[in-house]
């Protein structure tokens, strides 16, 4: 089932989240849920605030980016910790499915280390870099109620501050699936 996308100004997207205690069929179908809405979006990562439920569960799929590592990257991350973030810092324009049309500049560490549940509540201790990195480290502030636009430069932040209002009046054209604030 294709879920919507909770917007920007939603303020389950600023809640503390919650780590999920069983597996459960119930969790199953959520997974499966997110992926489809995912995938309905164009989006290569969604994490649960998104949908409107404030756990700490994200999910991704790079298989489409060229050079991830490792290749085909799909995972689904169930009570995750991010250990450590180490290696050197760049930057990349990000995007968000919450926040449509904008697009950013974002600092971050190149690697990190993280320990997560998988579906099957296999437990994994893993380290990733680069895109793949990238990607977990946008979609753990999810479950930590930070949005990159937190993490832009100042200036470029105020100059958004407009279009970000507008997001979250709804006053923006989306080809998915949204529930805006106060709608
Ligand atoms: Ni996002």
């Amino acid at each position: 089932m294709i879920l919507p996308i909770y917007a920007f100004g939603q303020p389950v997207l600023r809640k503390p989240t919650e780590e999920i205690e069983d597996n459960s069929d119930e969790l199953q179908q959520l997974i499966d849920d997110m992926f489809e809405t995912m995938y309905e979006s164009n989006g290569i990562g969604l994490a649960a605030p998104q949908i409107g439920k404030a756990l700490r569960l994200f999910i991704l799929d790079g298989s489409e980016i060229e050079n991830i590592k490792p290749e085909g990257f799909k995972e689904v991350f169930i009570n995750p910790q991010i250990e450590d973030e180490f290696g050197i810092k760049w930057e990349f324009e990000e995007g968000c499915l919450s926040i449509p049309d904008i697009r950013a500049n974002v600092i971050r560490h190149a690697e990190l280390k993280i320990n997560y549940l998988d579906r099957d509540f296999k437990e994994h201790t893993k380290t990733f870099d680069g895109m793949a990195a990238r990607i977990i480290q946008h979609e753990y502030d999810h479950i930590e109620g930070i949005l990159f636009t937190d993490r832009i430069a100042p200036l470029k932040r105020s100059m958004l501050k407009r279009r970000l209002e507008s997001i979250s009046k709804g006053r923006v054209n989306v080809g998915y699936k949204m529930k805006f604030p106060n709608r």
